[in-house]
This record gives structure tokens, C-alpha cells and sequence, in this order.
């Protein structure tokens, strides 16, 4: 068996991943410029700050802004963020995630979360799924985000246990780098176009079944 499940929040436990769409796209559409769901790709898993950067790289005229205003733009961002999030609770839970948790624990298998969010922590409490969680990485808690292994060897450190005993799960590209540069089973949630470099890939969270999961590591394991 492996040893951890160490999962992504945005995009693979709850559909936040949605939210910051909405939330960028309300900000950029603000400065004059339109992103789509296309773009939004290379958004996912990263920081902040480094989505800010990317949004202004697409037009000239946002170069402009000096550190102080892109810090503003980014809080900005936030409180639309909050917005979105204020009412979400565990009926915003993604399907099989919970079941995928139990399992884990049933089986002694340790689980952390790999978030490049600030704001992991409140959304994983108002979905009240804290309490399966033995460690927690958020933004916080790294120097370099996805795609640096770091979010995943953080947590594996911590954990104690090898980094090929562990499963990451991602919705993003650059989460499943950074789970393979981990030296980690990686698990994407999405399409091949995005995530063809996932060891295992599924359509949806529905599909995240943990026998499967295993059965998968066990074959590229041995
Ligand atoms: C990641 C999301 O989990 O967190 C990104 O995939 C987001 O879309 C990033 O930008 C940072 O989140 P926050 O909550 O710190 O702005
Ligand atoms: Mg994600």
C-alpha cells in the first residue's frame, strides 16, 4: 500500500477552482483585458502573486504597475474571492473525495493537503473536512510553489514517510509536476490535454476510486 494521499484543495476537494476563474476574470475585465477558461489553465495550482504576473504579461499597457498596486490588485482579487467562497459548506464537497478520506483513514494511510492557497485552511474547515487531515501545506508554508516539488515534499517530510510512498492528487499542470518531480504517484483530475503527464488520470472526482488508485501505483510501482 502506499503510505500517504497528499490532496490539491482548489479543483480536486471542492470546486473553488471555479471561483478564482471568477474572481480573475472580474479583476482582469477591470483592467481591460478578457481571459477565458483556456488561459485560465495556466493560472491553476500557482500563487497569487504569480497569477497577477501572468494576467498583466497579457497586454502591454499593465506592465506598468509598480509593486504596490499589483499588491493591491491582488488583495482585490481576494476580496472577490471571499465573496464567492463566504457561503460554501460541506455540500460544496466534491463527489468520492469524502469516501476517498474515510478510506485513508481506515486504512491508516496518513493525508495531507498540498495547497498553493492563503486561503486553505478556512475553506477546508467551512467544507468540515479538517479532521482528516494530519498535516496541512498551504502558501504559507513554502518558499517555492508549484510547479517546485516543495508543496509535496514539505508534506511527505513532515509526514515521515519516502516520497514514493506517497499519492498526489491535482487538478492543474503545473500540481502534477510538481507531484512527478517529487518522485510521487501523481493522480490528475481533467482532461489528457492539460494533464498528460499524470501517472493515472481520471475525468472527474467521481471516478477517484481508491482500489483503482492503488492498483495503479502498485503496477508503476513494481
Ligand atoms: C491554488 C489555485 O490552489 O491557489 C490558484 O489553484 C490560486 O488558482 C492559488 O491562485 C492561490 O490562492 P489564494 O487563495 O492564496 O489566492
Ligand atoms: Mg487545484
Amino acid at each position: 500500500y502506499p503510505q500517504a494521499f497528499i490532496y490539491d484543495l482548489d479543483g480536486v476537494i471542492t470546486d473553488t477552482a471555479e471561483f478564482h476563474f471568477f474572481a480573475w476574470k472580474k479583476l482582469a475585465d477591470g483592467l481591460g483585458v478578457s481571459i477565458d477558461r483556456q488561459f485560465n489553465e495556466q493560472l491553476k495550482g500557482i500563487s497569487r502573486m504569480d497569477s497577477l504576473e501572468q494576467i498583466l504579461k497579457l497586454n502591454s499597457s499593465l506592465v506598468r504597475f509598480t509593486k504596490e498596486e499589483k499588491v493591491n490588485l491582488a488583495n482585490q482579487k481576494n476580496v472577490y474571492y471571499l465573496e464567492l467562497i463566504e457561503s460554501i459548506n460541506s455540500t460544496n464537497i466534491l463527489p468520492g473525495i469524502e469516501c476517498l478520506l474515510k478510506k485513508n483513514k481506515e486504512l491508516n494511510i496518513k493525508v495531507a493537503l498540498g495547497s498553493a492557497s492563503k486561503n486553505a485552511v478556512q475553506v477546508l474547515n467551512q467544507l468540515g473536512l479538517t479532521k482528516y487531515f494530519d498535516f496541512i501545506v498551504d502558501a504559507s508554508k513554502v518558499k517555492k510553489g508549484k510547479p517546485n516539488p516543495e508543496t509535496f515534499t514539505t508534506a511527505a517530510d513532515h509526514l515521515g514517510i519516502p516520497y514514493s510512498s506517497c499519492i498526489g492528487i491535482e487538478d492543474a499542470a503545473a500540481g502534477i509536476e510538481a507531484i512527478n518531480e517529487a518522485n510521487m504517484f501523481s493522480v490528475g483530475v481533467g482532461t489528457i490535454e492539460h494533464l498528460s503527464h499524470a501517472d493515472y488520470l481520471v475525468g472527474d472526482t467521481s471516478k477517484l476510486v481508491f482500489e483503482e488508485i492503488v492498483k495503479r501505483y502498485k503496477e508503476k510501482t513494481v
